[in-house]
């Protein structure tokens, strides 16, 4: 029997850590070949996770552009969309997550008449501009989609009461599973400075930040904040790796730069990334990523953001919503620093994300869809 050809499709920097181990699971299975389109929406930052994670593109849009519009992104992947399918004749296109990467594949499959396959489906906040494109293009892309693998059960219901109860798999987040070929109690930083934090004796804090709704004044109001934090705690160290969007690095240099107990770096390869919050104390973000890792590894996160789509571990008790006004963040944030109590309530590891075997899952499912499994696999229970 010929192989099933299944193409993953991924550009930025976190589809890519999340694609990664699924690339690699269906590579291991006899019955597939599976392939590799990057968009590189992001060229730096996702050629670092290629790296680090060992994988080669079989086709490689190159879109990225300095401060790349939505309507550049979306039209540049479609427009190089049509090559890859007629170069690499997939028989399933799998995208991931809520990109507009994400967007554009699957609308391109539809185009091209192939099924699709959604990794990381499922996750909602019914507010459609926020997060913004991304809860529009996760919706239009469930429209789209022919196999839902939904990390939770709370996803896998958020797509029943929308009607759709064919194809859906509940599989437990694919970064679970990078998560674990990554983070090591050994581990040693090839960056040096982060060698040199004292992890026993200050409370570092990593930061991350680079959401398009909160462009301007919430992303102004949230590096006061930090600056805030770092000036009033003289046993804090804020790590923060700046993403590489131009606009974020200018809220940086206008807001932050400068303040004392602050390390402002360039993005870090994904395995540093996942050992340095293994080893801090607490993070703050307004990532979707960074709020699945760190419950994972036991820190407390405060997401400084309005809304989110991932409320397994708001009620697991180890992520809080902070907002983006300046007082609201700083005040949280002390609590955490100052109140023991208050940290160890929020500091446990738990894992409603995942157990590490997603990526198997997902495989299966998809041999089981093919015809070329009987069983349809498990679903993920917490
Ligand atoms: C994108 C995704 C967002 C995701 C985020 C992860 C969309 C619309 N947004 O947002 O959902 O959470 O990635 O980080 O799909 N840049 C570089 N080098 C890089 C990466 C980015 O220079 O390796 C700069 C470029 O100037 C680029 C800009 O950052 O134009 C913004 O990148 P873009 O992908 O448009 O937006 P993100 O905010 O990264
Ligand atoms: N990450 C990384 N290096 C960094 C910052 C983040 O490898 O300097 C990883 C992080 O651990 C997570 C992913 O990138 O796996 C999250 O990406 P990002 O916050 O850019 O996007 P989001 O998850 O919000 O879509």
């Amino acid at each position: 029997m010929e192989k099933l050809r299944i193409m993953s499709v991924f550009g930025t920097r976190p589809e890519a850590i999340k694609m990664a181990p699924l690339v690699k699971e269906l590579k291991s299975r006899e019955e597939i070949e599976s392939l590799c389109c990057v968009t590189a929406q992001h060229r730096q930052m996702l050629d670092s996770v290629m790296e680090v994670f060992d994988l080669k593109a079989d086709c490689d849009l190159d879109i990225m552009t300095p401060r790349q519009t939505l309507s550049t992104i979306t039209s540049k992947c479609l427009l190089g969309m049509d090559g890859a399918i007629e170069q690499l004749k997939p028989d399933m296109i799998l995208v991931h997550g809520d990109t507009s990467t994400t967007f554009a594949g699957a609308l391109s499959a539809f185009y091209h008449q192939v099924p699709v396959g959604h990794v990381e489906a499922g996750l909602r906040t019914y507010d459609k501009y926020s997060p913004f494109p991304e809860e529009m293009n996760r919706k239009m892309v469930t429209a789209i989609a022919d196999l839902y693998f939904c990390p939770t059960k709370n996803n896998r219901d958020n797509l029943q009461r929308e009607g759709i109860d064919k194809g859906v798999f509940i599989t437990g987040n694919t970064v679970i599973d990078a998560l674990k070929t990554t983070v090591r109690s050994d581990y040693v930083f090839a960056t040096q400075e982060l060698n040199e934090l004292d992890y026993e004796n200050r409370k570092i804090v990593l930061v991350t930040c680079h959401r398009r709704e909160n462009y301007g004044e919430p992303m102004k109001n949230i590096m006061l904040a930090l600056r805030q934090i770092a000036e009033q705690n003289e046993d804090v160290e804020l790590v923060y790796p700046v993403h590489l969007s131009p606009v974020v690095r200018e809220a940086v240099d206008a807001y932050l730069r400068g303040a004392p107990r602050v390390h402002l770096i360039d993005p870090l390869a994904a395995d540093e990334m996942h050992n340095l919050m293994a080893r801090c104390y607490l993070v703050l973000t307004d990532s979707g990523g960074l709020q699945e890792e760190a419950p994972a590894l036991g820190k407390p996160v405060l997401v400084m953001r309005r809304e989110t789509e991932r409320p397994e571990a708001v009620d697991a008790g180890t992520v809080k919503l902070c907002g983006v006004v300046q007082d609201d963040i700083v005040t949280m944030a002390e609590r955490l620093i100052r109140d023991k109590s208050a940290y160890e309530k929020m500091a446990h590891a738990v894992n409603p994300y995942g157990d590490g075997n997603a990526c198997a899952r997902i495989a299966d499912a998809i041999l089981w869809h093919f015809g070329r499994r009987s069983e349809r696999p498990a679903d993920f229970e917490v």
